[in-house]
């Protein structure tokens, strides 16, 4: 890489092959971040970076339901001045808990909760020392109530929304700002991969650039008209009666599939 267009700031952003890490990568791309991209699919972070600019890329192929996966992204980053930390990476499931694959929901837990919390325990640490940064953790509008047939799934996002309010006021005194994002349905790979069909969604970039203008100024952020009119409709009812309507429309979304 040539040191004159080494950018001066960079971010980790996981889940950078598709959806919202994408649109995070290409929209801090735009305002000249250097980027690590972080997934397993790294035929799609090589295509990403081209289109970026590999000079202002690293790419990283790891799956981080692998416990060792921090250990190596502490690694590849020990040299990087790295400033934001965008844990996109996470993926859902969908139907009863009690018929799912447990080996499937476990990797939920290790990817959506364990691996998240290895790595802010990694960025943290260095944020702090460094005296500034900022975190941005994805959290859900399923985080807010349990949520049947997404069970686990929402318990994972309700992990994040919790972890996130937490370290807020442990960082700021460093300089370090965290965020928890909570989008509502967004057009991504995620759907599909949960077994899910949405009716009306948004786009990632939403996602993107909604989190980067709250990024410092509030706790969480529920981007998109979308995600504000489901919580301002679902805001009126007590949480049983959100888990009761958020389950409807889980039903309505896993219809026809198999086991839901
Ligand atoms: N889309 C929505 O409606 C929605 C709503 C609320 C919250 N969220 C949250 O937003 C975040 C991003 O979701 P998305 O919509 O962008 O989904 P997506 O399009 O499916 O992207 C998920 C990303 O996570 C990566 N990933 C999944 N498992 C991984 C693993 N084991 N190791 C490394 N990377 C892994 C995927 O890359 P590889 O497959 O290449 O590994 C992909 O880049 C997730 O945490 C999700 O829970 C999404």
């Amino acid at each position: 890489m040539n040191s004159l267009s080494k950018p001066a700031r960079w971010a980790v952003i996981t889940g950078a092959s598709d959806g919202i890490g994408r649109a995070f990568a290409v929209e801090l791309a735009a305002r000249n971040w250097g980027c690590v991209l972080v997934a397993r699919r790294g035929d799609m972070l090589e295509a990403l970076a081209d289109e970026l600019g590999a000079n202002r890329c690293l790419i990283l192929p790891l799956d981080l339901a692998d416990p060792g996966a921090t250990d190596l992204l502490a690694h590849a980053t020990a040299d990087l001045p790295v400033e934001l930390l965008v844990a996109a990476a996470g993926f859902g499931t969908s139907g009863p808990l009690a018929g799912a694959a447990r080996e499937d929901e476990l990797t939920m837990i290790d990817v959506n909760c364990r691996a998240v919390t290895a790595q802010v325990h990694l960025f943290a640490g260095r944020m702090a020392a460094q005296g500034r940064g900022g975190i941005i953790l994805f959290s859900s509008l399923v985080a807010f109530q349990g949520v049947p047939r997404s069970a686990n799934y929402a318990a994972t996002k309700a992990y994040i929304q919790t972890l996130a309010e937490g370290l807020r006021p442990e960082l700021k005194p460093y300089g370090v700002n965290v965020l928890s994002v909570a989008p509502g349905p967004i057009a991504s790979g995620f759907a599909a991969r949960a077994g899910l069909t949405m009716g009306m969604s948004q786009t990632p970039d939403v996602v993107a650039k909604a989190a980067l203008a709250a990024l410092g100024k509030t706790t969480t952020v529920k981007p998109g008209w979308l995600a504000k009119l489901l919580i301002t409709s679902l805001g009126f009812l007590p949480r049983w009666g959100r888990t009761l309507v958020v389950g409807q429309i889980m039903a309505g979304m896993t219809k026809g599939k198999a086991g839901a």
